[in-house]
């Protein structure tokens, strides 16, 4: 297949009349003249200019939407507006056809529900190709910026024998025959005859493994596949998502923030130089999107307005207690309209309090640390004051929770106090406490959603429409 040329290398080229190939998709066939041809290698699709006479109807009446074809002939300057440069075909082959009466995607706008119910062929669309390629582009520059740092990417595994958050929520992994489960005399499951001779499920997070490979090799990452049996159905939940979580040896709370934002504002920073095509295609279709919703309901920015800004100044760093103490004296709360209204310290923050933070109150991101100990993990280091514990969590405008982390409780009898509170069983996890007997040190980390992070920077607002096969309650197509 050697001699095509990609689209976006041939939109760069002077055309002086030399041959190229082009091979892609049909978008549009207009006129029996014009053909728009993607093959996803950027926004823009090329202009084929046929003259109809010079082919054989055979051939040319399956120049369909959709259909995967090869044009070879000279890039010269168009005549038409729109393009700088287009291809005058002199050789045609059609590689697939499209029958235009059953291809599901006609030249014309489709809903996002409609498109996610052919996730298959979504790909195919402007805005998917837009989303898959940034996608692809956000996790290259999660890689670098690490690799750049002196870290290492670890494979924390997806099948495991630990909870790492105690939420519970796990999709569970057996070979066990489901019609016929063994059991013993007591009457429970056998797991003694199960694959791994104990129960198992598929990893919620990697940050316990992180934390061992960050006791040995200083700074470490995970990025993989996580997976959380909830039963959420918001435009922010998935039942299968990646994370990112950096694990960092002598570093504090501090550090660990520091961090965070600036491994933010470089992937955003990365997009924007990188991405300038796809990002205004997003911002037109976020506009188009937003004319039909209330005005209080639309975003305060256009699209790449709104990502310059997250990374022009330092994001807001605020006390739970003191988020507390504006959630309690905002107007939303008093006049009871938040569905959950804050009564009293120790709540826990829902997503319209975390937006509240973040879009009527900072109108910038903001990073919320020193959490009540009571919500969250037992892992968190234990703050002097005996009530809160040194978490951060980061949140977005329009997202609320795209990060959360902390540092990490490294002192042995403290952290064996909180497990035996929260009721986590020793014996199940002293491969994690003999880090804290042999060499420990202090040391923090965190999880950062990838997919919550592509939908902030896409400006979509459904988490099921920046993943290419989401799996959420009742669905596993694919
Ligand atoms: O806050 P979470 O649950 O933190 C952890 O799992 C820690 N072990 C991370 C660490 O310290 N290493 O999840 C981290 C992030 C959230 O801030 C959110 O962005 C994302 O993961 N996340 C989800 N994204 C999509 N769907 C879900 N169901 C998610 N749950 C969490
Ligand atoms: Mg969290």
């Amino acid at each position: 297949m050697a001699g095509r040329t990609k689209i976006k290398e041939l939109l760069q080229l002077k055309p002086e009349n030399q041959q190229v190939t082009v091979k892609g998709w049909v978008r549009t066939f207009r006129n029996n003249q014009f053909i728009a041809i993607n093959d996803g290698s950027c926004l823009a699709s090329i202009q084929v200019v046929i003259v109809l006479d010079q082919f054989d109807a055979e051939t040319t009446k399956k120049i369909t939407t959709g259909a995967a074809i090869r044009a070879t002939g000279v890039l010269v300057e168009s005549q038409g507006k729109g393009q700088a440069v287009e291809v005058k075909a002199e050789e045609i082959e059609i590689y697939g056809v499209s029958d235009p009466e059953k291809y599901p995607l006609q030249p014309k706008k489709h809903s996002l529900e409609f498109l996610r119910e052919i996730s298959h062929l979504r790909f195919r669309t402007n805005t998917f190709g837009a989303i898959f390629r940034i996608r692809h582009s956000v996790s290259y520059a999660i890689h670098k910026f690490f690799n750049d740092k002196g870290f290492y990417y670890i494979h924390s595994p997806i099948i495991t024998g630990s909870d790492a958050e105690g939420a519970g929520e796990m999709f569970q992994v057996t070979t066990l025959d489901l019609n016929n489960v063994p059991k013993g005399e007591d009457g429970d499951i056998d797991f003694k005859e199960d694959f791994f001779n104990k129960p198992t499920n598929l990893t919620v997070s990697g940050q316990l493994e992180a934390e061992l490979g960050a006791l040995a090799l200083s700074e470490v990452y995970t990025f993989g596949p996580t997976f959380r049996a909830e039963n959420s159905h918001t435009t922010r939940h998935l039942a299968e998502f990646w994370m990112i979580e950096p694990e960092v040896a002598f570093a504090d709370l501090t550090d660990n923030m520091d961090l965070a934002e600036e491994m933010l504002n470089y992937i955003i920073s990365y997009i924007l130089e990188n991405h300038d095509d796809d990002l205004a295609f997003l911002e037109k279709r976020l506009a188009e999107e937003e004319k039909s919703k209330p005005q209080h309901l639309r975003s305060p920015l256009p699209l790449r307005e709104k990502l310059n800004n997250v990374i022009a100044e330092p994001y807001e760093r605020v006390t739970y207690t003191e988020a507390i103490r504006i959630l309690m004296n905002s107007k939303p709360n008093k006049k009871k309209k938040f569905q959950y209204v804050i009564e009293e310290w120790g709540a826990d923050l829902q997503s319209e309090h975390e937006r509240y933070l973040v879009e009527k109150h900072f109108k910038k991101p903001v990073i919320l640390i020193d959490y009540p100990k009571d919500i969250k993990a037992f892992y968190m280091r234990s703050n002097e004051d005996g009530k809160t514990v040194a978490a951060m969590d980061i949140l977005f405008p329009g997202i609320g929770e795209i990060v959360g982390g902390s540092q990490r409780e490294e002192r042995l009898d403290v952290l064996r106090k909180r497990m035996a509170e929260m009721d986590i069983p020793e014996e199940e996890m002293s491969w994690f406490l003999d880090t804290r007997r042999f060499g420990t040190c202090p040391h923090s980390g965190y999880g950062l959603g990838f997919s919550r992070l592509v939908l902030f920077i896409t400006g979509m607002s459904n988490i099921r429409d920046v993943v290419p096969f989401p799996r959420y309650p009742g669905s596993a197509e694919i």
